[in-house]
């Protein structure tokens, strides 16, 4: 009988498969197409401290094979997720990944530890965000990324992930792995630029804007193969994932699990086909775990 779960650090998923940040709301609307329960875990919308109403529209616009987006991480603050939010995906038997986005480690640190009392299975530390005006992305420099992993681990004993931007370098993952993060997920969206033609003016009032979909696919996978072979922690493959076969590539290229992010808006239920498909996947191959490919399209892998 095949083992379709999957551990990261000492949290067990029953299967690989996890709906990204941003992409599924709290969950509760893509449960009325199926029990949301049945995926590996579901990721919040970015939290932050307080309360945030995002940037102004338009805040997405379609491009061939992929979508870019300006939401400015709108969401009500953590106090009030764990308030109005929390019970509710905890009542549907989710595993509640929570993402966190700060302005700097302070702050970081005290979302996270208003998170680690609450019955959040994990905490998702965000250092990729591409669409905060005048904000850095953190995690695209090592020593900044490793403060804020610091912080957060210091105060917080949950699972700690961090997603790290499509930019970063091999030497961020290994100083977050440093830090005690149990998981790396990559990658986030990739900054690009839409200008309308009638106008001469940036789509986007921030100008740049976040592009994921199928377009970033290669990209994304060319990024998780490195990361995986250079840090010894998980990594969760994230961009553009759409079909079973797409995640399947992620686990050859050494990824423990995958989220699912524009595909829902395409299909809200995608998440669940690619359950399926992979489910499929295992029986057919005989597979008994998926420890017996992930990785396999590096060299010297014994596959
Ligand atoms: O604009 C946004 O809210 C995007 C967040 C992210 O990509 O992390």
């Amino acid at each position: 009988m095949a083992d379709r779960s999957i551990r990261i650090g000492g949290l067990t998923l029953k299967n690989p498969i996890i709906a990204a940040s941003g992409c599924f709301g709290f969950g509760e609307e893509y449960n009325e197409f199926y029990d949301v329960a049945r995926l590996g875990g579901v990721c919040t919308k970015g939290l932050t401290r307080r309360p945030r109403e995002g940037n102004p529209p338009p805040r997405v616009f379609e491009t061939p094979c992929g979508l870019l987006n300006s939401i400015g991480l709108q969401n009500p603050g953590v106090d009030a997720f764990i308030r109005e939010e929390l019970p509710m995906m905890k009542e549907m038997g989710l595993v509640v990944i929570a993402n966190v986005w700060a302005e700097c480690a302070e702050e970081y640190g005290e979302a996270v530890e208003i998170l680690s009392r609450s019955a959040v299975d994990v905490i998702e530390i965000n250092i990729s965000c591409p669409n905060v005006p005048g904000q850095v992305i953190v995690g695209a420099q090592a020593q900044q990324a490793a403060e804020v992993v610091r912080r957060c681990r210091s105060l917080c004993d949950k699972p700690l992930w961090v997603k790290l931007p499509p930019t970063a370098q091999i030497d961020a993952a290994q100083a977050v792995e440093e830090q005690g993060a149990d998981a790396i997920c990559a990658v986030n969206t990739f900054r690009g630029l839409a200008i309308d033609i009638e106008t001469g003016r940036p789509i986007f009032a921030n100008t740049f804007a976040g592009l994921s979909g199928p377009a970033i696919r290669p990209l994304a996978l060319q990024v998780v193969y490195q990361l995986a072979a250079a840090v010894e922690i998980p990594v969760i493959g994230i961009g553009g994932i759409t079909s079973w076969q797409d995640a399947v590539e992620f686990i050859m290229a050494g990824a423990h699990a995958v989220q699912i992010g524009t595909a829902n808006f395409i299909d809200p239920l995608a998440s669940m086909k690619i359950v399926e498909g992979l489910q499929q996947f295992m029986e057919d191959r005989r597979l008994h775990s998926w420890e017996e490919i992930r990785g396999c399209a590096h060299e010297g892998s014994p596959l």
